[in-house]
């Protein structure tokens, strides 16, 4: 549903994208991002953020001190991104481009995250994007993903199709965003060499945060 809303959100108003992605993760977004800071960032690490939206996750990372891109498909998104560092004497670079083919070298990043970015993409361009996070990850590097899920509980499950199918023909109508899908990420990844360090649910089991590292 999150996915959703947010998605209208970036195409017609990207200068309300912070307020509007908050509100609708209750806050959790900036908790997950918190929790990745404390446990995954360490200071010289080299790290992509693959559809970085407004910077917000590049900004956290460059307080810690950590080397980032951040890359997004969306001009707007990447104005936004760049008045959030404008006047600032450190300035990280932020590229145009779809993840599904990355503008980066091989095995150069030691983090590459994705955050709330896959469910706005078809299942294709899903597998090609994260064929393009392993190649671009050093071997031991980790991949970060936020992503929508669907709870495994049936209560869960009612209670997020009665908000989801509402958002989905607000979005529908208003801004002709087709309908976003649920990837089962876990067997996504498993077309990769590595391991699942750590999985983690937010919002009721909406959210889930996968950390994968690559093993080859
Ligand atoms: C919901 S926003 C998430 C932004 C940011 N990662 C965050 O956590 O706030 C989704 C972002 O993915 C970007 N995006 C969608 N498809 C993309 C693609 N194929 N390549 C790169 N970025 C893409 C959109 O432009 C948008 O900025």
């Amino acid at each position: 549903m999150a996915t959703i809303l947010m998605a209208l959100a970036e195409k017609k108003v990207p200068s309300k994208y912070e307020w509007v992605i908050n509100f609708l993760t209750l806050g959790r977004r900036v908790k997950i991002y918190k929790h990745i800071r404390k446990k995954y960032l360490q200071e010289n690490q080299l790290l992509l953020d693959a559809g970085c939206g407004t910077g917000r996750f590049v900004e956290i990372a460059d307080a810690s001190w950590v080397s980032s891109l951040g890359i997004d498909i969306s001009e707007h998104m990447l104005q936004q991104a760049k008045m959030r560092f404008r006047g600032r004497k450190h300035h990280p670079p932020l590229i145009q481009s779809s993840i599904t083919a990355l503008p980066v070298r091989a095995e150069s990043f030691d983090i590459v995250i994705c955050t709330f970015v896959l469910s706005e993409l078809i299942l294709q361009q899903v597998q090609d994007s994260l064929k393009e996070f392993y190649t671009s990850l050093k071997k031991d590097g980790l991949l970060l993903l936020v992503t929508e899920s669907k709870p495994e509980s049936k209560m869960k499950h009612i209670f997020f199709n009665c908000i989801r199918i509402p958002a989905f023909l607000v979005a529908k109508i208003f801004a002709r965003i087709p309908k976003h899908p649920i990837y089962d990420m876990k067997a996504l990844l498993k077309a990769h060499p590595g391991a699942i360090l750590e999985q983690k649910s937010y919002l009721g089991e909406h959210l889930t945060l996968f950390v994968y590292e690559k093993t080859s």
